[in-house]
């Protein structure tokens, strides 16, 4: 049984006192919900979020991390940093990153293996744009994401990633994908899996479903047999909204 993730990702939102609100109120309204709460805050705020959240039941994540241990990368943060601070987990190869930041999917596999190495679980996130789920390339696209993302993981490591499926057409436009849409990416995603690690590590990665989701569709989203959690974005700004959508996972 995969405990339901629910992530907020914060992305460049919001300021230090505001994010310190958000943090309290997110411990103090997700509290014995079944589920596993976390919140990525920008790097930033990270310190000051984990000050908060550390030791209570919500989680701490970080948006990125350098694949190098250390050394001249300015700007750059690595994985033994993000855990120093107490974080558990990482995003790699969110869509914003590919898309505004030219990551590729060979450097994401990179970040993925070093969020390993360095302790942290890697969020991996895959997902097409409008034009690719149009042109009917979907799979393709997703595949050629795990396969580099992965390239370094094994079976072994099945307790200690987790996957988002997040449709770039659906992130921050207020056009979900419908259940039934997210499903299928889902149970493709989860095939792929029992392909590459074999059934047992399949049946154990969580894998979330990232683009549009709030309180209203959080329910149905969750039911679908493959979605083991949500990757949530502008909904993960208000802390009712976030724990409402925490609550549909139960
Ligand atoms: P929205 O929930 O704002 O669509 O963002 C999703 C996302 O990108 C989470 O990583």
């Amino acid at each position: 049984m995969r405990t339901k993730l629910i992530a907020g990702n914060w992305k460049m939102n919001p300021s230090l006192a505001k994010g310190r609100e958000l943090a309290r109120e997110v411990v103090e309204r997700t509290r014995g919900l079944g589920c596993e709460v976390v919140v990525i805050p920008p790097v930033p705020l990270v310190q000051a979020i984990g000050e908060i959240v550390v030791g209570t039941h919500v989680g701490l994540g970080a948006q990125n991390l350098h694949p190098e241990r250390s050394g001249a990368y300015t700007g750059e943060a690595a994985g033994s940093m993000w855990v120093e601070l107490g974080a558990r987990y990482v995003l790699c190869g969110h869509s914003e990153r590919r898309q505004l930041f030219g990551e590729t999917s060979r450097f994401v596999g990179a970040k993925v293996a070093a969020a390993r190495r360095d302790g942290l679980v890697p969020i991996l996130c895959v997902g097409e744009t409008l034009d690719e789920r149009e042109a009917g390339v979907t799979e393709a696209v997703v595949t050629e994401q795990l396969v580099a993302g992965l390239a370094d993981v094994g079976a072994a490591d099945a307790d200690g990633i987790v996957i988002a499926y997040e449709p770039v057409w659906a992130i921050g436009t207020g056009k979900n994908a419908t259940p039934e849409q997210a499903q299928a990416v889902h149970r493709f995603v989860r095939g792929w899996l029992g392909q590459h690690l074999g059934a047992d590590a399949a049946e154990r990665i969580r894998i979330l479903y990232g683009g549009s989701v709030k309180a209203s569709n959080a329910k149905e989203l969750l039911g679908q047999p493959d979605i083991d959690g949500a990757l949530v974005g502008g909904a993960s700004l208000e802390a009712a909204g976030f724990a409402a959508i925490a609550a549909a996972s139960a």
